[in-house]
C-alpha cells in the first residue's frame, strides 16, 4: 500500500493523473490529508510521478467539477473515493457517473450536495460586524462551516463586498479581503471565541492584527514571542497568544453592533441550523421588516414549490394579485408562464417559483377606476434587492436537488449575476454563477405582456418556451 499526502484539489488532480498514467489500482493507494506531518510517512509516492501528462484518457468534465466540489468536503477518505471513481471511469465504466445507484456515485453525489449546501449556508448566514479603527471601517464575521469551504466561498464574498475590508474567521482558516486580494490565515477555534462578548473582543483584536499580515507575522510576533519558538508553534497558537494580549493594543477600537445595512438576515433563523426548511423560512419571512416595502404590501409573498425541485425560477417581485393571494405568479404574468410551461413540457407542480424581492412595491394611481385606485408596479431598487437577498440565499440552500436556476428578467439576472449585463446578450444559455453552474436567463413574462406588437410578443414567447426547454434538458 502506498500512502500519498494530498494538499488540495489541484494536488489531488496532479497526483491522480500520475497514478492513472501508471495504472495504479486504487486498492494499492492510500491518499491522505496532508496535515504537514504526512510527508514523513509517505511511501512510494515517487513511484507515481505527478502529472506525467502521458495518459490519453480524457476525464469527463462533469467529474472534474464534481471532484473540485468534493475536495472541499471534510471527509478524510474523499481523495481515495475520487481516485477510485476516476480509475473505474477509465478502466471499467466510462459512463459510471450516469449510474446513480452505484455506491460510489451515490456517495459522491451526496457529498457534493453537502458541500454545496454548506457553501450556500455560508453565503446566506455569515454575519459581519462593523469595526472602526483609526478612522477606517472593517467588517468581521465568525462562521463555522461543516466542510472546508472557506476557499470555495471567499471569492463570492470578495465579489459581493468588493468595496469593503472584511475578515471571516472559521475554525479551519480565516480569510481577509482588503479590496484587492484575498489572504488566508489560520483558523480560530470555537473555544477561543466561545460567547458573544468574547467573540466581539476576538473580532476586534483578531482583525486589528490580521488586517495587516506583515504586522502580524513580523512585528507582533517578535514583540510577543521569542523567535526561537516560532518554527515549532502552530500558527493557531500564535494567534491565540496574540489574541490574549491584543485588547490593550486596540484601545481605540469602536465596535458597532451592526452588520452592513440591515438586511433580511436579521429575520432568518440562526447560523447553520440544520432544521431550517422552506416552511420554516416562509413562516419567518412573514415577519420580515428588513426594508420599508413591508409597510405598503399586504403580505410577504414567499416562494412555492417542492423542496426537491430541480428547476428554480426567480422572478422580480410579486405583482398586485400575488400580493393579495400570497403566492408568486398567480396574476397575468403567471398565466403567460403557465402557457410557456405547458409548451415546454414542464409541470408547475415540480418547479420552485420565487421572487428576488418578496414584497410588492407599488404606488397608488391618482385616478380612480370602478374598482378603486389602481396599484402601479414599481421596480425594486438595488438596496431593496440587497436587503431581500438572504431570503433567496436561504431558499436556495434548502433546495438541495436544484440543478438549474432560471432568472426571469433583468432584476433577477442582475441580482444573481451582478450589474452590467444585457438580457438579450445573456438569455438562453447556461452561465455559471455563485448559485448554480446552470443558471439561465430568459424573458420575464411581463416583458412579453408589454410587447409593442403581436410579432414581438410571439417572438419573445417562443424564446421563453425554448429557454424553458433548455432548462428542462439541463436537469
Ligand atoms: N412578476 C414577478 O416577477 N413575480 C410574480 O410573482 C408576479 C409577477
Amino acid at each position: 500500500m502506498r500512502t500519498i499526502p494530498i494538499d488540495d484539489f489541484d494536488d489531488w488532480r496532479s497526483v491522480a493523473r500520475g497514478l492513472i498514467a501508471s495504472n495504479a489500482p486504487p486498492a494499492e493507494i492510500q491518499l491522505v490529508e496532508n496535515d504537514g506531518q504526512q510527508s514523513l510517512f509517505a511511501t512510494g509516492a515517487d513511484n507515481y510521478a505527478k502529472d506525467t501528462n502521458t495518459s490519453s484518457f480524457r476525464v469527463p468534465r462533469e467529474f472534474i467539477s464534481l471532484a473540485k466540489t468534493i475536495g472541499y468536503h471534510r471527509n478524510a477518505n474523499r481523495w481515495n473515493l475520487l481516485y477510485r471513481t476516476l480509475w473505474r471511469l477509465k478502466n471499467e465504466q466510462p459512463h459510471l457517473l450516469e449510474i446513480e445507484t452505484d455506491a460510489d456515485v451515490h456517495r459522491l453525489s451526496t457529498m457534493e450536495k453537502q458541500v454545496r449546501r454548506d457553501a450556500h449556508k455560508m453565503k446566506a448566514f455569515v454575519r459581519f460586524r462593523k469595526v472602526e479603527r483609526e478612522g477606517k471601517v472593517f467588517f468581521v464575521a465568525w462562521h463555522q462551516p461543516d466542510h472546508r469551504i472557506v476557499r470555495r466561498v471567499a471569492p463570492f464574498f470578495s465579489r459581493r463586498f468588493a468595496g469593503m475590508n472584511w475578515t471571516i474567521l472559521t475554525p479551519d482558516e480565516s480569510v481577509t479581503w482588503d479590496q484587492q486580494t484575498l489572504q488566508y490565515g489560520s483558523g480560530v477555534t470555537r473555544s477561543e471565541a466561545p460567547d458573544s462578548d468574547e467573540l466581539e473582543d476576538l473580532w476586534r483584536t483578531y482583525y486589528a492584527h490580521i488586517f495587516n499580515p506583515a504586522r502580524v507575522k513580523v512585528k507582533m510576533m517578535k514583540s510577543e514571542m521569542p523567535v526561537r519558538f516560532w518554527k515549532n508553534l502552530p500558527e493557531a497558537d500564535i494567534i491565540a497568544d496574540l489574541l490574549a494580549d491584543a485588547p490593550r493594543r486596540v484601545d481605540e477600537m469602536i465596535e458597532q453592533h451592526e452588520g452592513f445595512d440591515q438586511t433580511a438576515i436579521d429575520f432568518i433563523p440562526s447560523v447553520g441550523d440544520q432544521t431550517i426548511t422552506l416552511d420554516t423560512l416562509k413562516e419567518m419571512a412573514t415577519e420580515c421588516m428588513a426594508c420599508d416595502l413591508h409597510q405598503s404590501a399586504t403580505q410577504t409573498v414567499f416562494g412555492v414549490g417542492p423542496a426537491n425541485a430541480k428547476i428554480v425560477l426567480l422572478g422580480e417581485q410579486p405583482g398586485d394579485q400575488e400580493d393579495i393571494v400570497g403566492t408568486p405568479f398567480v396574476g397575468p404574468a403567471g398565466k403567460i408562464l403557465d402557457e410557456a410551461f405547458s409548451a415546454a413540457g414542464l409541470d408547475r407542480e415540480n418547479l420552485y417559483l420565487t421572487n428576488t424581492v418578496k414584497h410588492f412595491k407599488h404606488t397608488v394611481s391618482t385616478d380612480s377606476t370602478p374598482k378603486g385606485k389602481r396599484r402601479l408596479h414599481q421596480k425594486p431598487n438595488s438596496r431593496e434587492i440587497r436587503c431581500c437577498r438572504p431570503w433567496f440565499d436561504a431558499e436556495w440552500s434548502c433546495l438541495e436537488d436544484a440543478k438549474v436556476l432560471v432568472c426571469l428578467g433583468v432584476t433577477a439576472m442582475t441580482a444573481i449575476m451582478g450589474p452590467g449585463r444585457k438580457l438579450s446578450d445573456t438569455r438562453g444559455r447556461f452561465v455559471e454563477t455563485d448559485y448554480c453552474n446552470r443558471t439561465l436567463v430568459t424573458w420575464h413574462p411581463s416583458a412579453i405582456l408589454r410587447s409593442h406588437n403581436e410579432s414581438a410578443r410571439e417572438e419573445k414567447m417562443q424564446q421563453l418556451i425554448l429557454d424553458l426547454s433548455v432548462a428542462c434538458a439541463g436537469c
